[in-house]
């Protein structure tokens, strides 16, 4: 059975491939500079054309900015500058009518500060259950009541005006939610009940090993906290136990609909600990980002594979594979950095230095291993998420001048990380114009000159672009793709070959020179063949 036909059935996220789209830079229909959901619905046909299953569409509430949409005023509201409800109607009826699902980011680990339960916690006296909802604590004078340091930098706690301090793990914009309290956890139902009420298929749910903390004095100091990925539950502020039983309660609710609404966690915890967010009376999928973070090397890729799918089969959920996203450099870029022994650069974590020390980037080097990887991904049981602008082969954007810059990793951090904003910048649709096609106004972060090159317009009609990789890679694998068996064929160090039911075949060659093809038909190769020979950075698809 092909993913299109499983659309209308409760496992339709099994298998399949998720586009991200980052909504404030991905189409503006109204010249103001920022995309919006009229700009999306325009794409529609765009996406069709691609041959995606699901959009999953990235924070679009009310919101100041202070974390690019992260910060939510309102979750059951939208942002007047993107939209309004009638428009997320709109775009998923037309995402329904082109056999595509919706799932939206849900943002549960904390409120922005313009939330109607953080500005009424500041107004009300310390002590007071308003304040309850939010993690207030009394500090040591003027010092916060621990040393913990925020995910972006500085520190992760904020003094009010009557001297209490607030958490929050990520910016002071973002205050963290207290889940012990019984309203913030109803309230949360509702949200899931509004958006599926909507006719949304699912949600993707952010920072979601961050809800339960164990705040029991004293605080243990950032110095003996352990790493997130050896703490196995017994860190005070990620992945703790308590955790499951919110998601629990979710899965109940998302499962009175029919479809059930499918939900996948962003937890960065070590594989071991994902399988409990993506099980079946959890939250059903858990990403893993254990390919983006893999370096461009054989064994790196088969050992996570390997350890992934066993995973997946255990806790009868189905892997994820994702290298891009709207948090890391992009991986066309990535691939393309020179080798650095820190790991820094090719971390997917790691967002460009700003200090003068970002490497040279082989642009074609990149490339060439990024159109590779995806052919690699795109062959995989589980479901393949994709990042707008991929499909272009879009570099990062590294030159941003510092007064464009948005990301509060860059602020907080005092400009020693440059921040997200490289892999933001709305995407190219035309060769020239104002912003690319984007829109008919500017663009909120800034497009290089370089950009008409990697358009849309620029690549349809050429049938050696990326583009048009994706597009042929997304059709056959409709047709290809069955099952969650693979098998390996070993042979050669540097070159991953396996095959799928049906005697489907992926090969990749991580090596220098180029290898022998297997006595098969190629139906796809993500660059030039050498003959019968496969070159290096290069993968094949046969049957
Ligand atoms: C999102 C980020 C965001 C953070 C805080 C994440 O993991 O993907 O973009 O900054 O959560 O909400």
């Amino acid at each position: 059975m092909t993913s299109k036909q499983l659309t209308n059935d409760a496992d339709w996220w099994r298998q399949a491939v998720v586009y991200q789209i980052y909504p404030r830079s991905f189409a503006d229909s109204d010249g103001d500079g920022l995309g919006d959901l009229q700009g999306i619905v325009s794409r529609v046909p765009y996406l069709e054309a691609l041959g995606i299953d699901a959009v999953w569409l990235s924070p679009f509430y009310p919101s100041a900015l202070a974390d690019g949409g992260y910060d939510v005023d309102d979750y059951r509201a939208v942002d007047p500058r993107l939209g309004t409800l009638a428009d997320i109607d709109q775009l998923v009826d037309a995402l329904h009518a082109a056999n595509i699902k919706l799932i939206v980011d849900i943002v549960p680990n904390h409120t922005s500060d313009r939330h109607a339960w953080f500005t009424e916690a500041l107004a009300a006296p310390k002590g007071s259950p308003a304040r309850e909802r939010y993690i207030f604590r009394e500090g040591d004078g003027d010092q916060p009541p621990s040393d913990w340091d925020s995910v972006f930098g500085g520190s992760a706690w904020a003094q009010t005006a009557d001297g209490q301090w607030y958490l929050h793990m990520f910016a002071a914009e973002q205050p963290d939610l207290n889940w012990e309290h019984p309203e913030v956890r109803a309230d949360f139902l509702q949200t899931l009940r509004f958006w599926s009420d909507r006719g949304v298929d699912g949600f993707r749910v952010d920072v979601a090993h961050a809800l339960m903390k164990d705040l029991s004095e004293p605080m243990p100091s950032q110095a003996t906290l352990p790493r997130v990925s050896e703490s196995y539950g017994l860190h005070p502020l990620w992945d703790r136990d308590g955790v499951h039983e919110i998601y629990r309660e979710w899965r109940q609710v998302l499962n009175e609909y029919d479809p059930p609404r499918s939900a996948v966690a962003e937890a960065f915890v070590p594989a071991s600990r994902r399988a409990r967010y993506a099980s079946a009376d959890g939250l059903g999928q858990a990403f893993n980002f254990d390919l983006l973070q893999a370096d461009w090397e054989y064994d790196k890729f088969r050992q996570v594979i390997e350890e992934n799918l066993a995973l997946a089969d255990q806790n009868g959920s189905s892997s994820t594979w994702v290298f891009s996203n709207h948090d890391v450099v992009r991986h066309a870029t990535r691939y393309g950095l020179p080798k650095d022994p820190s790991g820094l650069w090719q971390d997917g974590k790691a967002w460009l230095l700003s200090n003068g020390t970002e490497p040279t980037v082989d642009v074609e080097l990149g490339l060439r291993r990024a159109r590779a990887a995806v052919l690699l991904m795109l062959a995989l049981p589980g479901s393949a998420y994709l990042y707008q602008g991929e499909e272009l082969g879009l570099q990062e954007v590294g030159e941003l001048p510092a007064a464009n810059l948005q990301d509060p990793a860059y602020f907080r951090s005092k400009g020693a990380e440059k921040g997200r904003d490289g892999c933001r910048v709305p995407i190219p649709w035309t060769v020239g114009g104002l912003s690319f096609g984007f829109g008919s106004g500017g663009s909120h972060l800034l497009q290089p000159k370089w950009f008409g090159g990697y358009s849309v317009e620029a690549q349809e009609g050429d049938v050696s672009s990326t583009l048009s990789l994706y597009r042929k890679a997304l059709a056959v694998r409709r047709g290809l793709q069955t099952g969650n068996s693979l098998t390996w064929v070993d042979g050669t160090d540097w070159v991953l070959h396996f095959t799928r039911p049906g005697g489907w075949q992926s090969i990749t060659n991580f090596g220098v020179a180029p290898v022998e093809l297997p006595d098969a038909a190629v139906v796809l190769s993500s660059g030039p063949l050498e003959g019968d020979k496969l070159p290096s950075d290069t993968t094949a698809w046969l049957i």
